[in-house]
């Protein structure tokens, strides 16, 4: 929530399993406590990232928006700047990506010289390259629309992966590299997950104010 903040977002739909949607609820209410509009959403089965587009149709009515993950952690000075700047500055998709010690964990992106995307592999096993996609993504209004028109992967899943890849084949995906002192944490194993929230105990110990 709060890189969607400095990125200058205010509506947001939570997405959640049913029997957590309570939880999330009684945490974060309807986010006017912080100048914010928070929706819900239930997801009854695990169908896939995408899927965020299709039960969120209504509430993003066609036009462009962000995706974050919940496991997702970005800290660092300049993120919210980039965040926000690139929200107005693309055409049909932008993603960001940072190099990484574990593509194979990751949806991995080549680029060409120029920085263009030239494939998008989901945890690839001999990955193709270091830079591993992040979990935050800027639309266009027509992710709804593609989202619905996905099939399920073999782990019967809509992947992301595929949806950026529609936007790949029609030329219209942007990425981005996050700067060199922009901290990206995927919290999404144990491991991970202790070493994020260690890494906010240090941070938030030292300075006098939150995360
Ligand atoms: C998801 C996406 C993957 C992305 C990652 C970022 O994977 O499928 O492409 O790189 O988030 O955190 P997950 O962590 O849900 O397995």
């Amino acid at each position: 929530l709060g890189t969607l903040m400095l990125s200058g977002i205010r509506e947001t739909l939570i997405v959640v399993a049913p029997d957590q949607i309570d939880g999330f609820k009684r945490l974060l209410g309807d986010g006017s406590q912080w100048g914010l509009n928070i929706e819900y959403a239930t997801q009854d089965q695990p169908r896939g990232l995408p899927d965020a587009y299709v039960l969120g149709a209504e509430f993003v009515r066609g036009e462009p928006s962000a995706l974050i993950l919940g496991d997702n952690l970005f800290y660092g000075a300049g993120v919210g700047e980039s965040l926000s700047h690139a929200r107005s500055g693309f055409d049909g998709a932008k993603i960001f990506c940072q190099p990484v010690k574990d593509p194979e964990r990751f949806g991995v992106v080549v680029l060409d010289e120029s920085g263009n995307p030239l494939s998008i592999v989901e945890k690839p096993v001999r990955p193709a390259s270091d830079l591993a996609i992040t979990g935050f993504y800027f639309f266009d209004g027509e992710a709804s629309r593609y989202a619905r028109d996905l099939k399920p992967s073999s782990r019967n899943e809509l992947e992301i992966v595929d949806l950026l890849k529609r936007y790949l084949d029609q030329g219209q995906l942007q990425v981005q590299q996050l700067e060199r002192g922009t901290v990206w944490l995927d919290t999404g194993t144990f491991e991970s997950l202790a070493g994020a929230s260690e890494f906010v105990r240090v941070v938030q110990q030292n300075q006098n104010f939150r995360i």
